[in-house]
């Protein structure tokens, strides 16, 4: 017997784990048909074609790994100085929570802190985002950190537009569109990385989502799950992926003084008893206005509000600052440009919060 020479096949299925996991799985699948063939000269045929293929495969990875931009980091963000402990869990482990304070830079660093480690080349980084507006938007911001154009290295899609293709590294989506995805690719195998971010809102797509994930982890050993939360109960999703590690990052804090200031206030004798939400919102910005310069956020429940809001402080501030008014859902009335812009701007929003004026100081 002589040294046993391993078939040219076995060489190839060799070079299968450099390539991209798709056409992994799908090289494989050949290579596997190509070794039930009985015939020597159709089986030396069909290597001939795969080694053909696996060489395109291996250009298309080395294209997508030139492809990473040069990555920096914001310094003054929390997840920037807590980079270190997230890209070392991300080696380490398979899923990793990621929870922090809102605009501790979650959604913006950590498909980056990705991309430095090597994910992206061999799949997509897949983000989802809870709605629709974010994906794009999240895109837009991470393509202009890393100094590329939407749609190259960065891509997004959502219902209706894809800009995304065989090139991008890191595809902003909804976590609608990520669970539409399964039903053609059943083990995700287009990414190698997921970013579940927002996963505390807790929608049902993302239940879904959490769900789905788990069960195709151990079908998939290469792929990398980060969930990322409010600081709500992070220990939920780690308990839902077998104890995961949790990254805890600090928030950007600001001391927060809370002045509560009634509508109308019966127990005061000088109150206007007829005083109404728009009046009351003028005169806690007036009041506002005494004090550092700033700008002012007031939260509302509705577009309607909002608009009306808008309109009396505009004419209120006249001269002076500007009020911007801004939707959840974003209509033509809520996309009206600022009508001027100063010292101190006013911005209406969608939400539940009573008209208190909290504040950074
Ligand atoms: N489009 C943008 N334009 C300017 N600055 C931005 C933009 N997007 C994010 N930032 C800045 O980056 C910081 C980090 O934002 P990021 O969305 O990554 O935080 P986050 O931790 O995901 O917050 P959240 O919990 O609210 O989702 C923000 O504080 C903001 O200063
Ligand atoms: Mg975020």
């Amino acid at each position: 017997m002589g040294t046993p020479v391993r078939s040219p096949l076995a060489d190839l299925r060799a070079r299968l784990p450099e390539l991209t996991a798709r056409d992994a799985h799908r090289l494989r699948r050949r290579i596997d048909g190509t070794e039930r063939l009985r015939d020597e000269g159709r089986r030396r045929a069909a290597a001939d074609e795969i080694a053909a293929d696996i060489e395109a495969a291996e250009r298309r990875v080395e294209r997508r790994r030139a492809a990473v931009p040069p990555i920096a980091y914001p310094a003054e963000l929390p997840v920037s100085q807590k980079k270190d402990d997230i890209l070392a869990a991300v080696r380490d482990h398979q899923v990793v929570i990621v929870a922090g304070e809102t605009g501790s830079g979650k959604t913006t660093q950590i498909p980056k802190i990705c991309l430095e480690l090597g994910r992206g080349v061999r799949g997509s980084i897949g983000h989802t985002q809870p709605r629709r507006i974010a994906a794009r938007t999240v895109a837009d911001r991470i393509a202009e950190e890393l100094g590329t154009e939407l749609g190259e290295a960065v891509g997004y899609k959502v219902r209706f537009t894809d800009r995304s293709s065989d090139e991008t590294l890191v595809k902003l989506m909804t976590d609608g569109i990520l669970l539409a995805e399964i039903q053609t690719d059943r083990l995700l195998r287009q990414y190698d990385t997921l970013i579940i971010d927002e996963a505390h809102e807790r929608s049902l797509n993302i239940d879904f989502l959490l769900g789905y994930v788990r069960e195709i982890l151990p079908r998939r050993p290469d792929l990398k799950v980060i969930i990322t939360s409010a600081t709500i109960d992070p220990e939920r999703f780690s308990r839902h992926f077998g104890d995961a590690p949790i990254v805890e990052v600090s928030g950007r804090t600001y001391p927060v003084e809370v002045r509560y200031r009634p509508v109308t206030d019966p127990e005061d004798p000088a109150a206007d008893p007829d005083r109404d939400q728009i009046q009351a919102i003028l005169d806690a910005v007036d009041e506002l206005a005494l004090e550092a310069p700033g700008d002012v956020l007031v939260f509302l429940s509705g577009e309607r509000e909002i608009r009306d809001t808008a309109d009396a402080l505009t004419k209120h501030l006249q001269g002076g600052a500007g009020s911007r008014p801004r939707c959840s859902r974003s209509t033509r009335a809520c996309r009206r440009p600022s009508s001027t812009a100063s010292s101190r701007r006013t911005a209406g929003g969608a939400s539940s919060s009573p008209p208190t004026s909290p504040r950074r100081r």
